[in-house]
């Protein structure tokens, strides 16, 4: 048996802060309180005086050694895993693609095995369905049994990832049967493929064409959409990667008619703004995202939704491709570069820094979107989520005084950039506990290989 004191520090959790002593016994928190006077053989006694802890950061949108567009997502679980323990996120919960010609059960066993063995942090999968075969929603139940709970569908990107209505209603319908969740990408892919022929007709083949075939319009009417198919099959639902104005208020409307409608933004549409597209050369690359960056009333509202509540979780949407493998695909055909950027490392360190720093979200609200709301949204909670007696030791040690300074060179995300370069952020991770373990400290990894364990989870 160890234990371990986390002394002295704050501990902060979404529903409030405590200055406290964090007892914990191998792999939970045994206690918060004093324990100033507490002894016993082989205590580790750390001093957290002036740190704030939080909860182990719980990234429910991943992309990690991910087939995408005709080539794979930069990281694997050793290093994707490594970087965001670095960042203080300690769980994730991380897309499982259908992969051409396989079935659900057989991509999802698949990706299991690109994980056991590798991943550092805990991990979780959502199932992503891109082909909707004869038979495939009768491999829900067993998916759910499996503790796999979520299921993603896309709205656009037809002949690859996309289904159609009918099929979004069958997938909404299953899941609702056999109590799961369905996460939506919601874009209308048939009229962004229209406007991106037209770009690419017009001879606008840049990387900056990126941002105008898939205008603010497509993803609202695809949110509006989804949220009247959802009503019909009676499913609950959850939008990744919301940018726009418009989708919040979609989304609201839907919740104030008290419909199971749940949506997340990420780190880049909060922070970055769509002028990156008007870069020269190929540098607009770097965030050909999908959906892309917006302009600042776009930020301004995702603030607000978060704010309000309407949007309860940021995640990262880390789908990292190098530059370099983003202009070997793409460099004569904007709609060949693969969709995607890193952020699982940098999340945290962001959202600290422009959320809390800047005055837009209070500390509980930080800790609220970055992990508690996505542990309870997907059946990670209490284990994860919460710095409480019972749940998982994941706790981040926090340095409000020290600075975060981001770039390409010192970051641990398997990449050739980061949108994020040269930041300089207020506060900085000091140390990362997973399950007990001192697995990152300053920036670095020091915790043991492999180290990581799929989490079965709960249904709503
Ligand atoms: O830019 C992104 N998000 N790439 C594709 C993965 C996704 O979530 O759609
Ligand atoms: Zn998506
Ligand atoms: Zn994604």
């Amino acid at each position: 048996m160890s234990y371990l004191l986390l002394a002295g520090g704050r501990v902060v959790n979404s529903a409030g802060q405590i200055h406290a002593d964090v007892l914990i016994k191998d792999e939970k928190i045994e206690a918060i309180g004093d324990f100033s006077a507490f002894t016993i053989d082989g205590l580790d006694r750390v001093d957290c005086s002036g740190r704030l802890l939080f909860p182990g950061g719980v990234d429910v949108h991943t992309h990690i050694d991910s087939p995408m567009m005709g080539t794979t997502t930069a990281d694997d679980f050793e290093s994707g895993t490594r970087a965001a323990a670095c960042g203080g996120t300690t769980t994730v919960v991380d897309f499982a693609m259908q992969t051409p010609g396989d079935t659900l059960l057989t991509s999802l066993e698949n990706h299991h095995l690109k994980a056991v063995g590798k991943a550092v942090i805990d991990y979780g999968f959502h199932m992503c369905i891109t082909n909707l075969y004869k038979g495939a929603t009768d491999e829900f139940a067993d998916i759910m049994h499996s503790g796999v709970t979520s299921f993603k569908v896309f709205m656009a990107y037809r002949g690859t990832l996309m289904l159609n209505d009918g099929e979004l209603f069958d997938v909404l319908r299953q899941s609702r049967h056999v109590g799961g969740q369905v996460c939506i990408h919601a874009e209308n892919g048939d009229v962004i493929d229209r406007l991106a022929a037209d770009l690419v007709a017009a001879k606008r083949t840049g990387p900056g064409s990126h941002e105008i075939s898939r205008p603010p319009s497509t993803e609202v009417e695809a949110v509006e959409r989804a949220i009247r198919i959802s009503r019909i099959a009676d499913a609950p639902i959850y939008f990744v990667h919301l940018s726009t104005e418009g989708a919040v208020e979609a989304v609201a409307a839907a919740q104030s008619a008290e419909w199971a409608v749940a949506g997340e933004t990420c780190t880049h549409y909060l922070t970055l703004d769509r002028a990156l597209y008007d870069q020269p050369g190929f540098e607009a690359a770097k965030v050909v995202l999908t959906p892309p960056l917006r302009s600042e009333e776009h930020r301004l509202a995702l603030w607000r939704g978060l704010r309000t509540g309407t949007l309860s979780v940021v995640s990262s949407d880390h789908c990292p491709f190098c530059l370099a493998e983003k202009k070997r695909l793409g460099a004569s055909d904007f709609r060949l570069i693969p969709n995607g950027g890193p952020g699982v490392e940098h999340r945290m360190s962001v959202i600290y820094g422009e959320g809390v720093s800047q005055n837009r979200i209070t500390l509980e609200k930080f800790v609220d979107l970055t992990s508690t709301a996505p542990a309870r949204q997907f059946g990670l909670f209490p284990k994860k989520g919460v710095i409480a007696p019972g749940s998982d030791a994941d706790i981040v040690v926090f340095d409000p005084k020290a600075r975060t300074v981001i770039s390409a060179e010192t970051q641990n995300q398997r990449m050739d950039y980061t949108p994020y370069e040269g930041w300089d952020l207020p506060g900085a991770i000091a140390a990362v506990y997973s399950r007990g373990d001192l697995i990152a400290a300053h920036g670095r990894y020091i915790g043991a290989a492999g180290r990581g364990k799929f989490v079965a989870r709960a249904t709503l």
